[in-house]
């Protein structure tokens, strides 16, 4: 009897320990799929982060995002640019003052083109600043064989080209098809420029639909730098033209 009483102790004692130790084990907190605990509230939505269109100066020659066109002549109309270097890519003219562009451009340029370039798409830099004096000639040669009408909606007039800010750049394919002609956007090269652009921070400046608000015909070989936090906007917002961003007149006539 003694014997089968201390079995039964030792046999309480062993369950009350075990079930001592599963208790320890629980969680504080068992997480539970359904709970009638209300959820903490959501950290308010962060507003969605609106485009500073007044971060840069739109009027300062040396700005990234001047704006050039008919109505916005370069103040001063002279104007040369600080820092023009020659970017390491392919040029069409080298030794021509036009092989220069801003050192900001070339950063962008020599990017942009090494990213073609593991496509297999050799680019080309057709043109680059241009000054007032490079311009002149230009534009008297356009009027001279197509009269003033014509050369207007293909050459910009002295001291309104956004090749004299060294922020414009012609491409095309080393090549040479369709150098400087509207069959660019069709070839490789052009296509490629066209959908990549912008992530270096350039945009086709005078797109295909927009002659009445940029004042020119289509030139898919016509980039312009503004730097990636704009033309990623302009790509993201599916805006076409600089002047319907900042809502600033450009189109035909000066
Ligand atoms: N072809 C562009 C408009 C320029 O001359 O600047
Ligand atoms: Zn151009």
């Amino acid at each position: 009897m003694k014997k089968h009483k201390l079995l039964l102790s030792l046999a309480l004692i062993v369950i009350l320990v075990v079930a001592a130790m599963l208790l320890l084990a629980q969680p504080a907190e068992a997480p539970t799929a359904s709970t009638n605990t209300p959820k903490p509230a959501p950290t308010a939505a962060k507003p969605a982060t609106s485009f500073n269109k007044s971060e840069f100066s739109r009027t300062d020659p040396a700005s990234i995002w001047v704006i050039v066109n008919k109505q916005h002549q370069l103040v001063p109309k002279d104007y040369v640019p600080a820092d023009l270097v020659v970017p390491t890519i392919p040029l069409r003219v080298p030794g021509n003052e036009s092989m220069q562009v801003r050192q900001a451009t070339a950063t962008a340029l020599e990017a942009m083109f090494a990213a073609a370039k593991e496509q297999g798409l050799n680019l080309m830099l057709s043109s680059g600043y241009r000054s007032y004096t490079y311009q002149v000639n230009l534009y008297n040669g356009y009027v001279a064989s197509q009269g003033q009408a014509t050369a207007d909606t293909q050459s910009a007039r002295p001291g309104y080209s956004e090749h004299q800010t060294g922020l414009g750049a012609d491409i095309e394919p080393a090549s040479k098809t369709c150098e400087l002609e509207q069959c660019f956007s069709a070839t490789p090269e052009g296509t490629w420029l066209a959908a990549n652009a912008y992530k270096f921070g350039f945009i086709i400046r005078y797109t295909i639909n927009d002659q009445a608000i940029t004042g020119y015909e289509y030139e898919p070989w016509h980039v312009r730098y503004v730097g990636t936090d704009l033309s990623t906007e302009l790509h993201n917002t599916h805006v076409d033209t600089l002047e319907q961003f900042f809502d600033v007149t450009g189109g035909k006539d000066y």
